[in-house]
């Protein structure tokens, strides 16, 4: 008989968000007359097209897969060098990181996962709460954690609570950790962290001999000049950072698929009889074996996002969603609600009227408002008493939100 991984048999119900569809798909069953009424604000996948830019790039890259003469196989494991080079030059101009410690995969929900392939046992994993449920259910697989209490939170793992008092940026650890996840601009609380406060975690990294896993899958959404998009503007990050980067929500690749990790060769981590291995070599090797690159012509729309036209393209598009976090957050403030995040960040994170639970306000709003949220305790204990509303949906959909939540609340 194949044993199986137990580790799985740990982890709490579904996965977050086929867990919300679950229940919207019972209560379509349930009331089919409402149906035509449901308002999607629950996960955050984008929802307008591709921008122009981008799908001429794959369409002329899918002609070249056409004619023997341009057709390409296999391309290089890491990605293609186009791309990688035009990240590097886009995106981490005077950062010092060159296109080699640029890996492109299909997205950073795999690769925020997959990078425990490379970290040995017996690490102490400090995760934020509330979290992207990615980083937690991952380390419950690969075995980083015991049984979860009735709260959902899992033996083993030191979780930093994230609330409106601490402005949703948790304190840093007071004890020794070897691995930290940060998420800024921050799913699910769409808030961001200062440089200072960038600071104190590499330097905490630093001086614990900690990796942080910095995922700045929104980086693109900051608007204020003062807030770094990227881990590596802080000094010190090259020897004890790792960033992920998403083409998902800043180009609209949520169905197409494309990302990259970036490990600069500084960084190391420790073999059991303390040998120093840079995680470079390491994500190497995992990568040109599980991995056979992205495809060419995904690769080629993605360069694209870097072309002058794709640049505005994509402005365009951030200018859009935020300007619809911009009117979820008067809508909730207009109704009461208390607000925060949606201002560098497309989710707006909402504390629920007293006495309410997150769950029972999606309950609310789906079965009163048919619109669908994500309720805070989804994300982790710290999350429950909030719900976060995604600004990824059309300017009509949001201002119909904004309407019915007058009514709702009214
Ligand atoms: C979310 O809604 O938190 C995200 O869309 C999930 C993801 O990017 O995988």
């Amino acid at each position: 008989m194949a044993s199986i991984n137990a580790n799985y048999l740990k982890l709490k119900a579904g996965y977050l968000f086929p867990e919300i569809a679950r229940r919207v798909r019972t209560f379509t069953e349930e009331h089919p007359d409402l149906a035509p009424r449901i308002i999607r604000c629950g996960i955050g996948d984008v929802t307008e097209p591709l921008p122009s830019a981008v799908r001429e790039a794959m369409h002329a890259a899918v002609d070249e897969q056409g004619d023997r003469s341009t057709f390409k196989g296999y391309g290089p494991e890491q990605g293609y060098e186009f791309l990688r080079q035009a990240i590097v030059e886009n995106q981490y101009a005077d950062l010092s990181i060159s296109a080699d410690e640029v890996f492109i995969s299909d997205g950073s929900k795999c690769d925020t996962g997959n990078i425990l392939d490379i970290f040995g046992p017996g690490n102490r994993i400090a995760i934020t709460d509330p979290v992207y449920p990615v980083y937690v259910d991952t380390n419950v697989m690969v075995g980083n954690t015991g049984e979860a209490d009735s709260k959902g939170a899992y033996e083993g793992l030191l979780y930093l609570p994230c609330t409106a008092e601490n402005g949703f940026v948790a304190d840093l650890p007071t004890e020794k950790v070897d691995l930290i996840y940060l998420c800024f601009p921050n799913n699910p609380t769409g808030t961001v962290a200062t440089r200072e406060q960038l600071k104190g975690w590499v330097d905490y990294a630093l001086a614990h001999d900690a990796i942080i896993l910095f995922d700045a899958a929104y980086e693109a959404f900051i608007q204020d000049p003062e807030i770094p998009h990227s881990i590596f503007e802080i000094e010190g990050a090259r020897d004890c950072c790792i960033e992920f980067r998403s083409f998902s929500k800043n180009g609209g690749f949520t169905g197409v698929r494309c990302a990259y990790v970036v490990i600069p060769k500084t960084v190391t981590g420790s073999t059991p009889d303390g040998t120093r291995i840079p995680l470079h070599q390491l994500w190497s090797r995992r990568h040109s074996t599980k991995f056979n690159g992205a495809s060419y012509p995904v690769q080629k729309g993605a360069a694209a996002v870097f072309s002058p036209e794709g640049k505005e393209q994509v402005a365009a598009l951030i200018q859009h969603y935020m300007g619809n976090a911009a009117l979820l957050r008067e809508a909730c403030q207009t109704a009461g609600l208390q607000v925060f995040g949606g201002e560098n960040a497309p989710y707006v994170w909402v504390s629920c009227p007293d006495g309410v639970s997150s769950w029972e306000m999606f309950d609310k709003m789906l079965g009163e408002a048919q619109v669908v949220i994500t309720p805070g305790a989804g994300f982790g204990a710290a999350g429950e008493g909030y719900f976060r509303i995604s600004a990824f949906n059309s300017r009509e959909n949001v201002e119909e939100v904004c309407r019915r939540l007058a009514r709702v609340f009214g």
